[in-house]
Formats: structure tokens, sequence, C-alpha cells
């Protein structure tokens, strides 16, 4: 499994992962973006480790350990510099913190760092209508999408007036994103 910054042929994608139910299907995203011809890496939040998501199926599938700390100081970096980041799912705790600059988790560090260095950046929240509706998420969202953050479509995970949960569309964050 890779784990120092050796040199990467392909355009490197972060795929920053959150902590919502949604998170379970990230393969779904990371399939698609190394179809597109992204080389991927993995940061999750530290919560989303925790039994969001398939963890040693998304480091057999990428190749690479999921990043969820910071490294230590003598330690290499895992990853190359991203070429674009990917986030999905993506929480309202992640996005508040995100707005406000709040870098306590790698996660948030990453995506503040990204933001400040110009490095293409897709959203596809999960939030539910309720959290949503909170002046402050509003805010969040005008504040990154004045720094030149991508959105996609608000996606809440409840079901429609058939009862069904719509689909999350995964691949639109690599729409956002363009060619690699
Ligand atoms: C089963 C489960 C599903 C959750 N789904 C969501 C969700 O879809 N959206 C969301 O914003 N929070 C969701 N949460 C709450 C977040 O996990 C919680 O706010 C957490 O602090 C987010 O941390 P993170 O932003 O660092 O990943 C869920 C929690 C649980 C236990």
């Amino acid at each position: 499994m890779t784990e120092d910054a050796g040199a990467s042929r392909k355009p490197f994608l972060y795929v920053v992962v959150c902590a919502a139910g949604i998170a379970a299907g990230v393969e779904e995203l990371i399939v698609a973006a190394q179809r597109r011809g992204w080389e991927v890496g993995v940061i999750a939040t530290p919560v989303a480790t925790g039994g969001f998501f398939d963890l040693a199926a998304v480091q057999a599938r990428t190749g690479r350990i999921v990043r969820s700390a910071w490294r230590s100081p003598a330690d290499p970096r895992p990853f190359p510099a991203p070429d674009a980041v990917a986030v999905a799912p993506a929480t309202f705790n992640t996005v508040n913190k995100w707005a406000a600059g709040i870098a306590d988790t790698l996660a948030v560090s990453t995506l503040c760092e990204a933001a400040g260095l110009g490095v293409p950046i897709a959203v596809l929240p999960c939030v539910s209508g309720a959290l949503a509706a909170h002046p402050a998420y509003r805010d969040s969202l005008v504040r990154l999408r004045g720094m030149g953050v991508r959105f996609g479509d608000a996606y809440s995970g409840e079901p429609g007036p058939d009862g069904g949960r719509p689909e999350f569309p995964w691949t639109t964050a690599l729409d956002l994103l363009g060619e690699p």
C-alpha cells in the first residue's frame, strides 16, 4: 500500500468523506473518479472512520491509507498535493467549520488550505432540511461559494413522496471539477 509521496503521474484527487450515513456508498465516487483518470486519496473526518464506510475496501480500492489525522512532523507527506478535491458527502458540521476556518480535523484543515491555494473543490452536501434551514449553514454556503467552492444541489437524504430515498449524485462532484 502506498504511503509515501512518491511521484504520481496521474492528477491527484482528494476525496474528503464526512460522517453522513450516505458515506457508505463512497466507493461509487472513487471508482468513477479512477475511470475518469484521477488517482484518488481519501481523507475522512475522525467520526466518519467510525463505521460510516468500509475503510478496508476503500484502502484496497485506492491502494493508499485513508487519512484522518495529521502525520508526525518527521514523517513524509502521505499523499501528493491535490490537483482537485471532492467533498462527498459533506456534513452540516464540516461545512460550517470550514466556512468559519475552524481547522480542528485534518479534513477541514485540508479544505481550508486547498481553498486558499486555489485548488478546485466540489462539494456534495448531505444535510437534512431542518439543519439546512439554520442561518449559520446558509451563511456558510454563501461564504464558501464566494471563495470559489463549487456545490452540487441540496440533498437531504430524506425520503421523497414515493417513500424512496433519491440516489446520491456521486458523479456530480466529478462533473463540477471537469476533466482531470
Ligand atoms: C447514522 C448517522 C447518520 C448521520 N447522517 C448525517 C447526515 O446525513 N448529514 C449530517 O450533516 N450529519 C449526519 N450525522 C451527524 C454527523 O455524523 C455529526 O454531526 C458529526 O459530528 C459530523 O462530523 P464530521 O463533520 O466531522 O464528519 C449522522 C450521524 C449518524 C450517527
